[in-house]
């Protein structure tokens, strides 16, 4: 949509985020005493952070294993060094390889961010040319894996069918397990990236019991998924220009969110060298619950729920209650309005200008005009997210709520994929296995059957 003016970007013009925190006074080291010895340990300080294993030299004796860290949820551990993007929470900043989203969505086409996210340039003209017809080339499926999909019932959830399709390919490309070659990982990303819009169209396809729809190669990435999606008999699809531009800028929006649910999913899975199929699938499952990926279609439902703008008081007073969350509110990491909430309500109102205004905005409006006046909001800073408005404009497109997370897969993978190459490629990194803190029982020895009972053992859960 060029021309359109812009939503405000998130960018703070003032100390460049990245600086922040150097050049500080005191020498880069915490210093500890240990309490129980009276011993003094210095341990470094590296990018704000310590290295949890510094703790291990922590005990009380030879006999002590040595101090770990603790982080439930990882709420306060980097899992990993990383350079495709960076998000400031506080400040609504959220950049691919340094560029503000503001400026992609803006300016670029969903596969010009892609190669961007995966080889961290944007790519010149003769690369994304060469690009585009990579991915075009790799848009069709195997004819077995259509018969996979027919194993699915007709309400099939698109994300059970999805992730396990995504498996599959892992059957049909033995090859990808040589994660550590660089030349099969590159096909392998590229065959993800072509063919996640064609399994995604075909389980639309199939709940609704239509023909599939092959890959349109004259078509651009957005428009051959909606040619697949919904092409009848008509001889040629010809999608709408202001739909495809929206879905392409929701598509930049999606694609990548640093060490989130599914990225992290992406990492685990992919630290054990599993293939990229089976740890996309992973990923894929991993986006798939309601608190994260998922959130899109629980949104709309809520919207249903509610119903009209003057039952919306009456929800939110059950949601300070602590009877269920306000689904599309609320993030880990943006403490402020998330950057790509902005430029979605933005881009709705230009899809609406051809759909038609999708009635559920009024009442998505009203909630998110009462919420952001409400403490209980503010005080645990819950903000609109990503998955606030995109139901609501791909609702208006003509997809079905199930289908919504599928929206958001697609573009994800190019994100999970980078996480996965970055992760195969850093020297630091091996097979992802946490501690535990152990809280069961002490050793005890076994009790025969017949003298089970006899005592107070706990009930079976
Ligand atoms: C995505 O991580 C990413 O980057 C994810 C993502 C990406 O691009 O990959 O951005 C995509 O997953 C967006 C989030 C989509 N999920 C939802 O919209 C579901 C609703 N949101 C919540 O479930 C929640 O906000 C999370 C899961 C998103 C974040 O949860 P946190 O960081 O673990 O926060 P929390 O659960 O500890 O909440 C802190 C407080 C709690 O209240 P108290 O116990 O202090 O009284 O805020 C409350 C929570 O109950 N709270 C909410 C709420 N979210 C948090 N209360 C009402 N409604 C909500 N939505």
């Amino acid at each position: 949509m060029p021309g359109a003016r812009w939503p405000e970007g998130g960018e703070n013009k003032g100390i460049a985020a990245d600086n922040l925190g150097k050049g500080t006074m005191g020498k880069e080291a915490l210093s500890i005493v240990d309490q129980r010895t009276q011993a003094a340990y210095e341990i470094p300080i590296h990018d704000g952070t310590i290295r949890a294993m510094d703790l291990r030299q922590i005990k009380t004796g030879p006999e002590d294993f040595g101090l770990m860290s603790y982080d439930p949820a990882f709420m306060n551990t980097a899992s990993c060094r990383s350079s495709i993007t960076f998000i400031d929470g506080d400040k609504g900043i959220l950049r691919y390889r340094g560029y503000p989203i503001e400026q992609l969505a803006e300016k670029c086409s969903f596969l010009e961010v892609a190669y961007l996210v995966l080889s961290g340039e944007l790519p010149t003209e003769p690369q994304l040319k060469e690009w585009v017809a990579d991915i075009t080339h790799h848009t069709m499926l195997h004819e077995t894996t259509k018969k996979f999909l027919e194993g699915f019932r007709h309400d099939a959830h698109p994300m059970g069918m999805l992730a396990s399709t995504v498996a599959a390919l892992s059957t049909v490309y033995p090859e990808s397990r040589e994660v550590l070659d660089p030349k099969v990982r590159a096909l392998q990303i590229r065959r993800l990236i072509g063919k996640m819009p064609t399994i995604a169209a075909y389980t639309y396809r199939h709940s609704l019991g239509y023909p599939y729809v092959y890959p349109d190669n004259e078509l651009s990435y957005t428009e051959n998924f909606m040619n697949m999606l919904w092409k009848m008999v008509e001889p040629k699809y010809i999608a709408n220009p202001v739909l495809a531009r929206a879905l392409d800028i929701l598509f930049i929006l999606h694609a990548d969110h640093e060490q989130n649910c599914s990225a992290n999913a992406m990492r685990s899975v992919g630290s054990s060298h599993a293939d990229p199929f089976l740890a996309t699938a992973a990923a894929a499952a991993a986006l798939s619950g309601p608190l994260h990926g998922g959130a899109n279609e629980e949104v709309l439902k809520m919207l249903d729920e509610i119903g009209s703008k003057d039952k919306v008081p009456a929800y939110i007073a059950k949601v300070k209650a602590g009877e269920f969350k306000l689904m599309g509110f609320g993030h880990r990491i943006y403490k402020n309005y998330d950057p790509r909430a902005r430029i979605i309500k933005w881009a709705a109102d230009k899809v609406f200008e051809v759909t038609g205004r999708n009635p559920k905005l009024e009442i998505a409006l009203e909630l998110e005009r009462i919420a952001l006046e409400d403490e209980y909001f503010i005080k645990r800073k819950l903000y609109p997210n990503v998955d606030f408005y995109s139901g609501i404009i791909y609702q208006a497109m003509g997809f079905q709520p199930a289908m919504l997370t599928v929206l958001f897969a697609i573009p994800r993978t190019v994100g999970w994929l980078a996480q996965w190459q970055e992760m195969l490629c850093d020297a630091e990194q091996k097979i992802a296995r946490p501690r535990q803190v152990f809280t069961g029982q002490a050793a005890r020895d076994f009790v025969p059957l017949e003298k089970r009972g006899v005592t107070a053992a706990p009930t079976a859960a």
